[in-house]
């Protein structure tokens, strides 16, 4: 039985406090490559009174077909970006996962991949879901590596669907099965 679910080794996941952590959000939201690198809409900052009330609706009014968490470094308890199930389909078994780790000092070190290690741990131990998947843009290299590192297989593409700075490019769907997930051992 694991009494930990919520625990990575870099980070643990939360329920968002809308009071406290709405002011992060917004923050995050001012910075426009990671608006570009999240999300297709068009980059958008958001102010904490708009950060607040899209927290209070994604924790409260997405249930039971989201699940949303913040991820917090376990160090320090610091908020560090979200991570959620969306989408999910009980009778299927299936789910979207999104990440989003907001402060970039902690891009690249391990921090995300971590998170979603957790999550998928809780998609597959606890929610008994059948398969995760996700999708990725082709300029963000560094979160399909991140999703490889968890198992994650490219499934196909939206070929040259986004434009960005005169540039077309892909959109890739990856997926992991959870008989995958257990191949690796119980994470
Ligand atoms: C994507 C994200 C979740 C990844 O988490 P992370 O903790 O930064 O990832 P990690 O540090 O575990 O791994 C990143 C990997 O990408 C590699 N990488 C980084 N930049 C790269 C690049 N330009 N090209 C190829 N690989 C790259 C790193 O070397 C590392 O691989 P390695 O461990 O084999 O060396 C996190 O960076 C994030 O949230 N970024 C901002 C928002 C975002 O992109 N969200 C995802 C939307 S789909």
């Amino acid at each position: 039985m694991n009494d930990k679910l919520f625990e990575g080794e870099l980070v643990r996941l939360t329920a968002a406090n809308s009071e406290k952590d709405a002011e992060h959000f917004a923050r995050w939201g001012q910075d426009s490559e990671f608006l570009r690198l999240m999300d297709t809409e068009i980059a958008l900052p958001q102010s904490v009174k708009e950060a607040k009330d899209a927290i209070v609706k994604w924790m409260e009014t997405e249930r039971p077909d989201g699940i949303g968490f913040v991820m917090r470094a376990r160090a320090d308890d610091k908020p560090l970006g979200f991570i959620g199930l969306n989408g999910i389909r009980w009778n299927h078994g299936d789910a979207f996962v999104g990440i989003g780790m907001g402060e970039r000092e902690y891009w690249g070190k391990g921090y995300g991949t971590d998170a979603m290690r957790v999550i998928l741990r809780y998609a597959f131990t606890e929610l008994n879901l059948h398969r995760v998947s996700l999708s990725v843009f082709e300029y963000n290299p560094r979160a399909r590596r991140s999703y490889e590192k968890c198992d994650f297989r490219v499934e196909g593409r939206d070929r040259q669907v986004l434009h960005r700075d005169g540039k077309r490019y892909d959109v890739i769907f990856m997926g992991i099965l959870g008989e995958e997930w257990r191949v690796t051992g119980d994470k």
